[in-house]
């Protein structure tokens, strides 16, 4: 992808994200109201907030999981609404997610829920598949025997750390 790389940079810092005027609503109160953010490369960004008040909407929109009401939002130095089918494919693949409540396809494994994001979008050998996975897995604290477990054969903190290694896929 080319272009923007100007637009993009701010004192030399590129940024990654950028939100503009976001206002995003249910058909109740407005949950998020003309919000502006940035977020730069290398940069580690936490929202705190009380509860309900907006930080999954604000991620789930960024996703495009999320309608909005107004407002703009780019990545890459790209406007997700100027961008064709391929073009917001590729964005995708270089964005991981880990949901609040991790969600893993129940009827998955856990290695097969890693591999997911690997099966749409690449083109690799089963075996290739499985050792990254595996990877995935054991990089972020799980046991061996967790890839052959069921979401629901998993505890709190497991659900969190499986769909962390997808997230890394
Ligand atoms: N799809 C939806 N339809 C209607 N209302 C929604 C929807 N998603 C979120 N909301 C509402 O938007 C508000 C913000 O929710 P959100 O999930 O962003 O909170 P949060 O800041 O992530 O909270 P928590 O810290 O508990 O995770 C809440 O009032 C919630 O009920
Ligand atoms: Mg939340």
């Amino acid at each position: 992808m080319n272009g923007g790389s100007e637009d993009r940079m701010d004192e030399g810092r590129e940024r990654i994200l950028s939100v503009r005027g976001l206002t995003v609503g249910f058909g109740g109160p407005t949950v998020l109201e003309n919000l502006d953010l940035d977020v730069y490369r290398g940069e580690i960004l936490g929202f705190v907030g009380g509860s309900g008040t907006g930080k999954s909407v604000l991620m789930r929109t960024v996703l495009r999981l999320n309608a909005r009401q107004a407002g703009s939002i780019s990545i890459f130095g790209r406007d997700f609404d100027g961008l064709s089918y391929a073009d917001r494919l590729a964005v995708d693949t270089r964005v991981g997610v880990l949901f609040q409540q991790g969600a893993l396809f129940s009827g998955l494994t856990v290695l097969e829920n890693v591999q997911v994001p690997m099966r749409e979008y690449l083109d690799l050998p089963t075996a290739m598949m499985d050792d990254l996975a595996r990877l995935k897995i054991e990089l972020v604290g799980l046991r061996p025997e967790a890839a052959e477990r069921y979401p629901s054969e998993l505890s709190g903190g497991m659900i969190k750390r499986a769909a962390l290694a997808r997230a890394g896929a």
